[in-house]
């Protein structure tokens, strides 16, 4: 779904659906039927009006994850509550001189974040711009991946999520891109390719490989990095969007874009179901790529941005992410030792500021740091400082990890929340509100 003369309008009904999954039927959630749901594209300047619709059998609402919109009225607002067979129209711009990147929406409800991006809702929220229009990168193909995993059973329903591990977070078996297990895709005649990678599952954490091939980083969350970067693997976080160029041999074949296995940590000695034991042994094939030699390859752009450093902060503050046990509802996660709670203010900052925040993990699992509306640059890890200039929205600090990052306020005031993506984490109480004054 494409702007047209400036807007983006479309219906939108989130409702149970049967989709074919792995080859067999089964009843997912979706936006319009789809899994995953529509890709939406804009671009700078566009506005957005959405007529959503509520037909699912729970309370729910939408977030623009990564977008710079207001956070306030009919926008990027997660303190909305849309009951089941309500409706609601959300409507906000794309600010002019927003940047173009891979961003994405899902449902944003506290408590129900984790099922209900388990049962399948979520959709790329593409903005066109300059990256785009780079000659490089518009000569490749370009291909959309959205990587999502699920648990049903033999009937095709959902498995519920008080058989999952919820310490860990959920993570389920069948593990898709853009709704399949291992699709094919083709290098075209040029033989570069642009893969736009989303991670869209609650918890799995995917460590991208190419089969005996390297490949080209040309974007994070926030889009374009000043240069390509030549990598041999990539790690995306739960939120976390990458774009990578892949170039073709000369000799036809086939790359294998694989899932290796990763150590996200886990409670140890406390039972089975709360160890890392979800953490697999041996790699997945996510996508197979073919394609044939056809030639002269197209070549890798060498600049693609231009990332400014930004100021000194004028306030540096501390989180720390732990979990406990919490006597009203078990084990809770943690930030600065409290649970979220609607009704209090964690952090109170001012527009048109700039923040240092350090975040600690003093716990035994990895933690997906997440901030809404205002994309950040990381500054240093475990003090070392980071080279590379980026835009995020989303970082890991590993257990026993401190993260520096740099957060500009800009444009909008009002209320909005961080919080940890593994969306159990988030959901049982990882998350803390964030006022902008
Ligand atoms: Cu992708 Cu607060 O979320
Ligand atoms: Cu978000
Ligand atoms: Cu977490």
């Amino acid at each position: 779904y494409q702007s047209r003369d400036g807007l983006l309008e479309l219906d939108i009904i989130a409702k149970e659906n049967p989709v074919n999954l792995a080859g067999r039927q089964a009843y997912l959630l979706t936006y319009n039927g789809q899994v995953p749901a529509p890709r939406l594209e804009a671009q700078p300047g566009d506005k957005v009006r959405l007529h959503f619709t509520n037909n699912l059998s729970q309370p729910t609402n939408i977030h623009y994850h990564g977008l710079h919109i207001p956070v306030t009225g009919n926008a990027d607002n997660v303190f909305l509550h849309i009951k089941p067979g309500e409706k609601l129209t959300y409507e906000f711009q794309i600010p002019p001189n927003h940047p173009a990147g891979t961003f994405w929406y899902h449902p944003h409800l506290h408590g129900l974040v984790a099922e209900q991006l388990f049962g399948g809702l979520a959709g790329l929220f593409i903005v066109r711009g300059q990256l785009d229009e780079i000659p490089e990168v518009k000569a490749a193909k370009e291909e959309f991946l959205v990587l999502q995993d699920f648990a049903v059973d033999n009937n095709g329903r959902l498995i519920n999520s008080a058989h999952m591990s919820l310490m860990m977070g959920r993570e389920g078996d069948i593990i898709t891109a853009n709704g399949q297990v291992n699709p094919s895709l083709s290098l075209p005649e040029q033989r570069l390719l642009r893969l736009r990678i989303l991670n869209a599952s609650p918890s799995r954490f995917y460590r991208l490989s190419l089969e005996n091939h390297s490949f080209y980083q040309i974007a994070t969350d926030g889009g374009a990095l000043n240069e390509p970067i030549e990598v041999n693997e990539l790690l995306l976080i739960p939120g976390q969007r990458a774009e990578v160029l892949i170039k073709g041999d000369r000799q036809p074949g086939q790359y294998r874009l694989l899932n290796l296995p990763y150590d996200r940590g886990g409670m140890g000695m406390m039972g089975g179901g709360m160890m890392g034991r979800n953490n697999r042994d041996e790699p997945i094939v996510l996508v197979t790529i073919s394609y044939e030699d056809q030639g002269q390859s197209l070549s890798i752009p060498t600049q693609l941005a231009s990332i400014s450093a930004l100021p000194e902060p004028q306030t540096v503050r501390s989180f720390e992410l732990n979990h406990g046990m919490n006597p009203a509802v078990g084990m809770a996660f943690l930030i600065n030792g409290e649970a979220y709670n609607h009704d209090r203010l964690d952090t109170q900052v001012q527009l048109d500021t700039v923040e240092d925040w350090e975040i600690t993990n003093t716990g035994m699992m990895d933690h997906p740091f997440h901030v809404h509306n205002n994309a950040f640059q990381v500054i240093s890890r475990n003090g070392q400082p980071e080279s590379l200039l980026a835009w995020r929205d989303t970082v890991l600090v590993p257990r026993g990890e401190t993260v520096r990052i740099r957060i500009p306020f800009r444009d909008f005031t009002g209320k909005t929340v961080y919080h940890c993506h593994v969306l159990d984490h988030e959901d049982l109480g990882m998350m803390g509100n964030l006022m902008i004054n």
